[in-house]
């Protein structure tokens, strides 16, 4: 059975004391890691945060990631650099990223070629726009996603090291949230892709993220599913009490599925 992960996206937020203030305050309200616990705050804050989550199960992830080692590209961060400061993870492609920063599935995929390469874990984002799922693109869109993101990637590279984030762009941030069948309908269709990139047996290992207005409040029926295997949180994990109840919600679910 795959680990679940509750994954927070801090984005362009907190300061080094509020950081400091919010991993203090899940530490103390999360006693048990049963599912994979990840943060994801912004570069400046990245070391503080690993000095407070040394002695935890507790992982650190970065919010993106550029493709070259090092050089005169000013501005830009390596996989190397991250891993340094202490990353286990690197979220790929988040549609914030393709909707502001002209990411590509091209730039997306040099990125996921390289962190995986330096020995990041990698969550790659799919998903679609409000106005792509109104005129049915959706599996054209998070078909293209896959491809395009995963090209040229083999099997014995990504070596359970990739994660994909499904994060429908309507349900971002919005509080919308995709409903717990029509989540599940385009995790299958990923999973289904993932068979057909890498055949069954390593697709059946990849964890497949929700993303998309998660709370304590849905986090259950969502990882009930069969093919959810997570959440990818944005809002929800800014406050240290609400990413806990998240937490503490996903590690109840994954004993009571695994029993
Ligand atoms: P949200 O963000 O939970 O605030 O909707 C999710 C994300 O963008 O990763």
């Amino acid at each position: 059975m795959r680990r679940p992960i509750i994954a927070g996206n801090w984005k362009l937020n907190k300061t080094s004391s509020e950081a400091v203030e919010l991993i203090k305050g899940i530490k103390e309200n999360t006693k048990e890691y049963d599912v994979e616990v990840l943060v994801c705050p912004v570069y400046t804050v990245l070391g503080k945060v690993k000095e407070e989550i040394k002695d935890t199960p507790i992982l650190l992830g970065a919010q993106n990631v550029y493709w070259e080692e090092s050089g005169a590209f000013t501005g830009e961060i390596s996989s190397k650099m991250l891993i340094d400061a202490g990353c286990d993870y690197v979220i790929i492609g988040h549609s914030e990223r393709r909707q502001y920063f002209s990411e590509t599935n091209e730039t997306v995929n040099k990125k996921v070629n390289a962190a995986l390469n330096a020995g990041l874990n990698v969550i790659m984002c799919v998903g679609e726009t409000l106005q792509e799922r109104e005129s049915e693109q959706t599996f054209d869109i998070i078909e293209s996603h896959l491809t395009g993101g995963l090209k040229n990637i083999n099997s014995e590279k990504i070596h359970e090291k990739l994660v994909i984030a499904y994060e429908p762009v309507w349900a971002i941030g919005t509080g919308k949230t995709a409903t717990s069948e029509q989540a599940e309908e385009v995790h299958a269709f990923i999973r289904e892709k993932l068979e057909t990139i890498y055949g069954t047996e390593t697709a059946d290992l990849i964890r497949i993220l929700y993303g998309g207005s998660v709370k304590p409040e849905n986090i259950e029926e969502l990882i009930t599913e069969q093919n959810i295997d997570g959440g990818l949180i944005g809002g929800a994990s800014l406050d240290a009490v609400s990413f806990s109840k998240i937490i503490n919600t996903g590690n109840q679910v994954f004993n009571k599925l695994k029993s």
